[in-house]
């Protein structure tokens, strides 16, 4: 009798938090004994809070409701019904400055996303299926990294993605003021709960999102209007839920309540009953001072504790990190408070690009009025920090005038901040790229592989020690004042390999540079690099990425297509066609065949930098290609395993952290 009256009880309980109807709609004030069907890091907090993902490295989760819908009506030939859903989520990164990828509304066909990626791939799709007809998924994706890959606009937007994480239409994330029409800027990744409609018409398909601060009403002008026809991605049995994934940028997913509805407009959420947010430790501080405050209670003391307040306050501003161990690097060690003052605060106009591993700024330094370029890595390890700085430090000392000179460093708590030389002309993929941009002839491109070669022949032979590149790519070759080639970024990749446990290797590089050796031995040799350095050759002689997508949302290597076009007899058809036939047949077919040899599948049939180096310059000549030569694809352990998002706006080349479990 007791238990029974417990039971009907918990059932009450349950059922004042949450609803779930037979008539196609549910309103969920909270999550709290509600039942969703969930996989990966996703969980229900005791509160009632629906975690997707936590702040953990390559997290992946799904909430789903455990019911399917039928979005297809009875007649024929069947048209989409109409849905509305609205829900509150938060994102809240670990580093204010920086998050994780994102979350999406997923209206999906299927609630197993067992073969998705993580990261940029938002545990939707892989690298084969991402734009599948077959996939029947609908998101609505809350984006917060900019992936050029996938034509992102920016790290802050709303998208609707149809099969595809490419958005069919995507705009930055905001609303509309009612009263005065204005657009509002908001920012996804601020720790703060936002809402979001969605609402879409079957009769004249039409598709709107409108997203607002919690707690604003529904803005009259939606964020997103888009006229889709959902027929054909549609099935009649369909699953509503959410998707999220991280990287290795850490940021908490939720959702704090969501209401859903076919053939009608979701029931509003009641914000009196939606669970409270963990508070993050920045929170914390800043709850601590408002305690503080109202203590004191005559001007004196206001006026002490202000003071207190405001030194607190700059110490945390531009409080760093410093060892003991740390002294000898002395002349290399850079205070936060110059860099801060250099780059006026790290203020967005500063901000030249981001790319590689982090967010890169330019600046004068205070003292010498030297122009320089800073980058923010954001790094919580600690571990193998010491031995990492010892190796920027000592590469600090390269000289090469094709190698960009590394001025020093400074380290905070999570970050570490790597100060270069300024290049005035940004980084060689901008060129190739960028359309709007003259082409660069190909007597500049040629003095450009010239230079990047000879800057790796010094990193590789002529140097005191052997040092591996790591991570060459046209992003990666900064143009000077003269638009010579500098090598930038080396050794960073290394940051990423120390402080690893031993079940997992992080291999850093980037998609279709990647040595095939590289992904199962997890080894980066200059052998690696050499086959990187090929990939590079053509993607300059081609004007064309390593990676492109290609037919039924396939990868296609510009390797494989120019190895082709060589067994075909139509090599010199790939150069670029922005060069427009202006270039030396032999220079071009020279730079396309040692393109092929460098990035020769057998580590053994690569030449070295210095051979490469004789090619280029005449002085000896090239090895005929062996007529059995035939590439390796895409590596299948790579579409299998992790990504990473080190791949953001300006950067517009294809670039991934893999995270290969049980490598070498
Ligand atoms: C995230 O969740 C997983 C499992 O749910 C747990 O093992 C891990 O400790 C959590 N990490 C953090 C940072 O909360
Ligand atoms: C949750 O819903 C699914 C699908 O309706 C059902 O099979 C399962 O038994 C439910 N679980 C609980 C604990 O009610
Ligand atoms: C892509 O879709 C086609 C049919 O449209 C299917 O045959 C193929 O297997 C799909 N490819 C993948 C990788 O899912
Ligand atoms: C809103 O964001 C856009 C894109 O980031 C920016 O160009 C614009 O200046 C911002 N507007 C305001 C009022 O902050
Ligand atoms: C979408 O927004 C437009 C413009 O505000 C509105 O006229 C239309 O009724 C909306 N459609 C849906 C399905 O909400
Ligand atoms: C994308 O959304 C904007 C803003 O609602 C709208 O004006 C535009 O027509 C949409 N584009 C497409 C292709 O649906
Ligand atoms: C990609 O996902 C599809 C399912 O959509 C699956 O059939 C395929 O095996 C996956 N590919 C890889 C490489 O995991």
């Amino acid at each position: 009798m007791a238990s029974r009256l417990l039971k009907t009880l918990l059932i009450l309980v349950i059922l004042s938090f949450a609803s779930s109807r037979e008539d196609g709609s549910f309103v969920f004030n909270g999550f709290r004994g509600v039942n969703l069907s969930l996989d990966g890091f996703a969980s229900v907090m005791p509160d009632g809070l629906l975690v997707l993902t936590n702040a953990s490295s390559q997290a992946i989760g799904h909430a789903f409701h455990p019911k399917p819908f039928k979005f297809k009506s009875d007649t024929t030939p069947a048209t989409t019904l109409s849905f509305s859903t609205t829900f509150v989520f938060a994102i809240i990164p670990k580093y204010s400055y920086i998050s994780g990828k994102g979350l999406v509304f997923v209206v999906s066909h299927t609630t197993d996303f067992s073969t998705a990626l993580p990261a940029q791939y938002m545990a939707l799709f892989n690298l084969s299926d991402n734009g599948n007809a077959t996939n029947h998924v609908l998101g609505i994706e809350l984006d917060t990294i900019a992936n050029s890959e996938f034509q992102d606009i920016n790290d802050n937007h709303v998208g609707i993605d149809v099969n595809s994480l490419q958005s069919t239409n995507s705009t930055g994330a905001g609303y509309y003021d009612d009263s005065t029409g204005a657009f509002q800027n908001m920012t996804l990744a601020s720790s703060v709960p936002m809402q979001i409609w969605v609402d879409y018409e079957g009769e004249d398909m039409q598709l709107n999102v409108t997203l607002a601060p919690v707690p604003m009403a529904k803005p009259n002008k939606p964020l997103l209007s888009s006229t889709i026809d959902l027929s054909s991605v549609m099935m009649d049995s369909m699953y509503v839920g959410f998707s999220s994934a991280n990287g290795h940028l850490l940021t908490t997913h939720c959702v704090l309540g969501w209401s859903f509805k076919m053939n009608g407009i979701a029931e509003p959420l009641d914000y009196a009953k939606l669970p409270p947010l963990p508070l993050s430790d920045s929170k914390h501080k800043s709850q601590k001072l408002a305690i503080w405050l109202p203590l004191a209670s005559c001007t004196f003391s206001l006026l002490v504790v202000a003071t207190v307040v405001l030194v607190v306050k700059r110490r945390i501003k531009y409080a760093e990190l410093l060892e003991d161990w740390e002294q000898e690097y002395g002349p290399h060690r850079f205070s936060y408070k110059e860099l801060f003052r250099a780059t006026k605060g790290f203020k967005d106009k500063t901000l030249l690009g981001s790319g590689g591993f982090g967010k890169v700024y330019q600046g004068v330094l205070p003292s010498s009025k030297v122009e320089v370029a800073v980058k923010r890595i954001s790094h919580e390890s600690r571990q193998g920090m010491k031995e990492f700085v010892a190796e920027i430090v000592s590469i600090g000392q390269l000289r090469h005038r094709n190698v960009v000179q590394l001025l020093g460093y400074c380290r905070r708590k999570g970050e570490l901040l790597l100060v270069y030389d300024y290049m005035p002309n940004g980084s060689l993929d901008g060129f190739l790229y960028d359309k709007t941009r003259p082409a660069l002839s190909w007597a500049q491109r040629f003095r450009i592989i010239k230079g990047v070669a000879s800057g790796l022949l010094y990193l590789h032979e002529d140097w005191e020690q052997i040092v591996v590149h790591r991570d060459i790519k046209a992003s990666n070759v900064l143009l000077d004042s003269g638009l010579n080639g500098q090598l930038g970024d080396f050794g960073l990749a290394r940051l990423y390999d120390h402080g690893t446990d031993a079940h997992t290797t992080h291999i850093v590089g980037t998609m279709g540079y990647l040595a095939p050796e590289l992904t199962s031995t997890g080894k980066a040799t200059t052998k690696t690099d050499v086959f990187a350095f090929g990939a590079f050759l053509l993607e300059v002689a081609c004007g064309r990425r390593p990676v492109e997508p290609g037919a039924e949302g396939q990868q296609v290597l510009l390797l494989d297509w120019v190895l082709e076009n060589w067994k075909r007899g139509t090599l010199l058809a790939t150069g670029d066609s922005r060069l427009a036939g202006d270039f030396p047949v032999e220079e071009m077919e020279a730079v396309l065949k040692l393109g092929l040899l460098c990035s020769h599948p057998s580590p053994d049939a690569r030449p070295t930098m210095r051979q490469v180096m004789h090619f280029l310059d005449g002085d000896s000549t090239m090895p005929e290609l062996p007529p059995a030569y035939t590439s390796i694809g895409v590596p299948s352990q790579i579409q299998r395993e992790g990504f990473d998002d080190y791949t953001m706006s300006s950067s517009s080349s294809v670039s991934h952290m893999f995270s290969l479990s049980g490598g070498g």
